[in-house]
């Protein structure tokens, strides 16, 4: 495996290589996105190909109150995951290499997918991870693009942006990988303590019931997105966000289209995401 640092370089490595599978992400690599590197080389199959993992923590994508300053750095220990799990380069640049200039280019993806939820938490969250995804793709030109589902807003996000901007990526999903007890791994799980990890699991578990409601036939939805974040409450979270919605654009839930519950909230001083997807009910046939 190689590691490169700048882009001359990994255009080089890069050269004469046309099938490129992609997974960028911010380091401190967890079993989530070693799947996804896994994922990504089962997806370039027998062709001769690439994968290719990014490893940058991108300011853009930080509000200054975030934890851009304290979000771990683990390179020398992500390069031996990485490497176990089949990746073949590491591009990991430094923030003069990405941002030579003062990034005045940015892609800001449509109100109504990123302003809502995530985006209306983190303003300008969605504008930093469109810009500095589309400028890696433009350095790596990869293939194919993996992302995981954990992230589920960043997903739709990215693939309309890839769509409606005809990059010439196909973007796959990741399912979230989950430890044993249910919890969605993420890198933010490394600041919580023994206790909070165990009550992070309640996260799924509102969403969970949330679905089971809507799937008992209750349909009053705001009624059961207050009740979940009342529960959390109660429970020591502070809830950014509990919502069901559609899956493909994020809108309020329609009957027979497939759903994704989502959720956001504090414990402690960690923010965590989740979200559990149901897929539409099978039509009835005579
Ligand atoms: O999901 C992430 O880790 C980041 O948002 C990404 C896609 C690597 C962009 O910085």
């Amino acid at each position: 495996m190689n590691l490169i640092h700048d882009i001359p370089t990994l255009r080089q490595a890069l050269a004469g290589h046309t099938q490129r599978a992609f997974v960028p992400t911010m380091g401190n690599l967890h079993d989530g996105h070693l799947a996804l590197v896994r994922q990504a080389k089962a997806a370039l199959g027998s062709a001769p190909g690439l994968v290719v993992t990014s490893i940058f923590v991108n300011r853009l994508q930080f509000a200054p109150h975030e934890d851009f300053d304290q979000y771990p750095r683990t390179l020398e220990r992500d390069c031996e995951l990485l490497q176990a799990a089949g990746c073949d380069i590491v591009f990991a640049p430094d923030e003069q290499t990405l941002y030579p200039e003062p990034q005045t280019y940015k892609v800001h993806p449509p109100a109504e997918l990123a302003d809502i939820l995530e985006g209306h938490f983190r303003p300008g969250f969605f504008v930093g991870v469109c810009t500095v995804v589309a400028k890696l793709f433009n350095i790596v030109q990869p293939s194919i693009a993996l992302f995981g589902k954990k992230d589920y807003q960043q997903l739709m996000v990215l693939r309309q942006m890839v769509r409606q901007l005809a990059m010439p990526v196909e973007i796959m999903a990741g399912e979230t990988t989950r430890s044993d007890v249910g919890l969605a791994l993420s890198s933010r799980n490394s600041y919580l303590s023994v206790a909070e990890k165990d009550e992070a699991l309640s996260l799924s578990q509102t969403l969970r019931q949330l679905l089971a409601r809507w799937q008992a036939g209750e349909r009053d939805l705001q009624a059961l997105e207050a009740e979940a974040m009342a529960q959390l409450r109660a429970q020591g979270w502070q809830p950014d966000y509990v919502v069901l919605r559609r899956q493909h654009d994020l809108g309020a839930p329609l009957e027979h289209t497939p759903l994704v519950a989502l959720a956001a909230a504090k414990l402690g001083a960690t923010r965590l995401i989740d979200n559990l997807e149901l897929a539409a009910p099978a039509p009835i046939t005579p």
